[in-house]
């Protein structure tokens, strides 16, 4: 049996890709593609989706179903049960999530803090609850994508980095809590990535490198979280010496460090 064969057999038939149009959660229907997963791929922009789909038929010859929703305006609950019934879903990856723009707390409406908790919080407790609960005798896997920002608090996006945070801690109990019951739990700690989502949100990738921060592209990180599923509950794309590095900084200094960086990539720094 290839190593092909052996991530289908445990992660298959179907993938599911919350946030699967574009970016980090479109590389990962890429690479899971080329291992011969089926997809079913959720979005807002139907138009994305189909793209993304009529593509990833063509260059691997799988099906693949699209859903174009909200998902910080559905029943998450019903959702979940609803899809994870129509599709033998052996593997979840719980990708939209980003914080597009970043903003005082107070001066943004509430709904855009509660739309991210939707998203980085409730979505993958349903949906890890529902999928990995289905697949306990057979074997299968959750990543959850997070983000640097999730290792301390951080102004500008203090919703955001708290919603990240939970995604780590969430991972870290659930791998250890079910690795031993053929259940794999990841989650893949972005850095910055050269996405559409955040050139359109404004972030300055030239301010961004100028100070000395160096995106990554979608499939780096897609690939390197596919790799790390199954081994530990949490991956670093930036490597794990520079999260051991910020993690042992005094956190009312990591947290002026994080602050600044948002601040310097959206222009707005003092
Ligand atoms: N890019 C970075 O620099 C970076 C750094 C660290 C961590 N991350 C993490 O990586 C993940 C992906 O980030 P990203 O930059 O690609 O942007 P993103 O907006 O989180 O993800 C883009 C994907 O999610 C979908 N999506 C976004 N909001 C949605 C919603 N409300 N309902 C359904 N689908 C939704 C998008 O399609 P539609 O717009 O059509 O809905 C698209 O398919 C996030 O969890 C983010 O926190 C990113």
């Amino acid at each position: 049996m290839t190593v092909t064969d052996e991530f289908a057999r445990t992660y298959g038939p179907t993938a599911l890709i919350l946030g699967g149009s574009e970016g980090i959660g479109r590389a990962f229907a890429h690479e899971l593609a080329g291992r011969g997963l089926d997809l079913v791929l959720v979005a807002r922009n139907r138009a994305a989706l189909e793209e993304a789909a009529a593509q990833l038929r063509k260059d691997h010859g799988i099906a693949v179903t699209v859903v174009a929703r909200d998902l910080t305006a559905v029943d998450l609950t019903a959702f979940a049960t609803q899809l994870l019934a129509a599709h033998d879903v052996g593997l979840i990856v719980c990708n939209a999530g980003a914080t597009h723009g970043v903003g005082c707390f107070i001066d943004a409406p509430l709904s855009k803090a509660l739309g991210l908790l939707q998203l980085n919080c409730t979505a993958p407790v349903v949906f890890a609850h529902s999928g990995l609960a289905r697949r306990k005798a057979r074997g299968g896997g959750l990543i959850v994508v997070s983000s640097m920002s999730g290792l301390v608090g951080s102004g500008l996006i203090a919703t955001y980095a708290a919603a990240k945070a939970f995604e780590i801690t969430l991972c870290e109990g659930l791998n250890f809590e079910l690795k031993t019951q053929g259940l794999d739990v990841l989650c893949a700690v972005a850095g910055l990535t050269d996405t559409p989502a955040m050139r359109r949100s404004g972030l300055s990738f030239e301010a961004a490198a100028a100070a000395g921060y160096t995106a990554m592209q979608p499939q780096e990180v897609a690939r390197g979280a596919l790799e790390h599923l199954g081994r530990q509950a949490v991956w670093y794309a930036v490597g794990e010496q520079v999260a051991t590095t910020l993690r042992q900084m005094p956190r009312p200094q990591l947290t002026g460090i994080m602050s600044q960086a948002s601040a310097v990539m959206y222009g707005k720094a003092p």
